[in-house]
């Protein structure tokens, strides 16, 4: 990427504000993009046309379209796994499939496809049923990582899309007391259990999956000691969607709800595989296909149209201007609707563990930087906790706004406050308040001279904080499966201008092999390489049966 080029673009850029912008009347037309779920309104954010047009220029030097057209194709751009990267077309029509697939892998995929959508409806209409016979009325999802996030935030999306007679939990934190709470609100009768890894070796995952299966087995032994046959109560409660086929029955799962997953799906990206099992049994059928519909109708967008009217090479583009021109370290997601309180978090594994990176795809160091800290809250709660420091900070946030003009609830009037403290968050941290503005304001209260020239360099508000807003007409399937289908495009577009591979993800190995260590310690093995410190936690940990809990 040219970065010379990028540094000495962006030096006017530093120089204006974004305000100045709009004396060009049709900056609101000319920076905003619509596809058929969503509209983007980037007019906020300080970048003019032509420095657009050369960061396109940028795009177009790195063989962006050859770029797309490979991923999309099944080229292995994993370079490093020496995988492809088709989560895509698990979204697209068969024809499509068995193009990129070849037909025995299309063939193979409808079948898991089928297979899900029969567990589906076997579950919702009462055939599938637990080991005494009663339906189910509640599913735990057991994963973490790509296994889990997908699957939360689509599921709190829609949730009003959702088959009230079944609940969904998930479990996805090691931490006991995560599992403790949603065990104790279960009956193991009723329960579905849908255990979600690609490996199927995640230490979490497994442990978590292991208790849960001792938990049920230990709940019928004690209701109905003749019915505790526990070959059945796992035949009948549990499925796994994993990679690892061999593994999973291993641990006991019939392999004829085991649902395969390729490693031609990133974890990440694998919410439209059977890893959406959990949604699927929430939303429906009709609905998860809506929500694969609403992100196909991306791709094409994404793949047919010119970058100048691309909405995710524009968000990508944007990004790196923020990111490498004007050197903003972070990026925020505040979601104006509770039903996305989850996309933050989400967000934060598909774009941080994508390109949270420094070594090119050719195993080079880069010379420039790459992934923002992501991260983020529903809004209006972010008001309330980080909107402070991001108007009177020195630093700029450059921040996504996602808000839906219709909104699901009877509170018309809760809507549209919410809507206005969106857009007035957006305007507040472009505008902001100059001291002179201040003191004019301040000057028509009873506040004399020397109060006023007190507590005004108090109240000023820098501003010049870009934004992006990205409006839907109201939460569907459709429109959220095109928001995750953006914002991963975005991601790989980005990957391809800092020459990343955004499909890997080596950083999280070595917390894995230092966990297992410290583990060994902690379970007595001496380890003479552990730092001072660590041996020191290691010994307070181990002693603290010796300290009296405090009541
Ligand atoms: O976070 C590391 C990671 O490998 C993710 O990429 C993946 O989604 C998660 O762990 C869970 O992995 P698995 O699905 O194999 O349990």
């Amino acid at each position: 990427m040219n970065i010379q080029k990028l540094t000495s673009l962006a030096h006017s850029a530093k120089m204006r504000s974004i305000v100045s912008l709009f004396d060009q009347k049709e900056r609101v037309d000319d920076f905003s993009i619509s596809t058929p779920h969503l509209h983007l309104d980037y007019s906020k954010q300080n970048i003019t046309d032509v420095e657009l047009e050369q960061l396109i220029e940028i795009a177009q030097g790195v063989s962006l379209s050859e770029e797309i057209t490979k991923q999309f194709s099944g080229v292995k751009i994993n370079n490093t796994e020496e995988r492809s990267v088709l989560h895509t077309v698990l979204r697209a029509p068969q024809v499509v499939k068995q193009q990129i697939l070849g037909e025995t892998l299309a063939n193979e995929v409808e079948a898991a496809e089928q297979q899900m959508a029969n567990v589906v409806n076997n579950v919702q209409n009462g055939i599938l049923t637990g080991h005494t016979g009663k339906r189910f009325t509640d599913v735990l999802a057991i994963g973490i990582g790509g296994s889990y996030y997908g699957v939360k935030v689509s599921l709190s999306a829609l949730e009003h899309y959702r088959d009230l007679r079944l609940a969904v939990h998930f479990i996805a934190n090691v931490d006991g007391g995560a599992l403790e709470e949603k065990l104790k609100k279960l009956n193991s009768e009723t329960t579905l259990v849908v255990v979600i890894s690609k490996t199927f070796t995640t230490q979490e995952t497994m442990l978590n999956a292991k208790a849960v299966k001792q938990w049920m087995l230990s709940c019928a032994s004690v209701e109905e000691p003749k019915l505790n046959n526990v070959a059945a109560i796992i035949e009948k409660h549990w499925f796994a969607v994993s990679s690892n086929i061999e593994a999973a029955k291993e641990f006991g799962i019939n392999v004829k709800h085991i649902l395969p997953m390729w490693d031609w799906v990133g974890g990440r990206f694998s919410l439209w595989s059977t890893v959406g099992l959990p949604l699927a049994l929430a939303i429906g059928n009709d609905n998860f296909n809506k929500l694969k519909q609403g992100a196909y109708e991306m791709d094409m967008h994404f793949k047919s149209t010119d970058f100048k009217h691309n909405m995710p090479v524009i968000m990508a583009l944007l990004g790196i201007w923020n990111r490498n021109a004007l050197e903003y370290p972070t990026l925020a997601i505040l979601p104006y609707a509770h039903s996305l309180r989850a996309l933050p978090g989400y967000l934060q594994q598909t774009d941080m563990e994508s390109n949270g990176k420094s070594v090119s795809k050719s195993g080079d160091k880069l010379s420039w930087l790459t992934a923002p800290v992501v991260f983020g809250q529903e809004g209006t709660n972010g008001q309330h906790a980080f909107m402070q420091l991001m108007h009177q900070s020195d630093d700029i946030i450059p921040t996504d706004f996602i808000v839906a003009l219709k909104g699901r609830s009877q509170y018309t009037e809760n809507h549209k406050v919410l809507v206005a403290n969106c857009f007035a968050q957006s305007e507040a941290l472009m505008q902001g308040k100059t001291l002179q503005q201040v003191k004019i304001e301040l000057e028509m209260s009873d506040l004399s001279a020397d109060e006023i020239s007190l507590i005004a360099p108090h109240k000023t508000m820098k501003g010049n904080t870009p934004s992006n807003t990205l409006v839907m007409d109201s939460l569907t399937p459709e429109t959220i499966g095109s928001l995750l289908a953006l914002y991963e495009h975005k991601i790989f577009v980005q990957g391809v201008l800092w020459q990343v591979n955004s499909f890997d993800q080596w950083g999280v190995e070595l917390g894995k092999q230092l966990g297992a260590r410290i583990l060994s310690a902690i379970d007595g093995a001496e380890d003479d390489l552990l730092s001072a410190s660590s041996q020191s936690l290691i010994a307070r940990f181990r002693d603290r049966s010796k300290v009296t809990p405090s009541v």
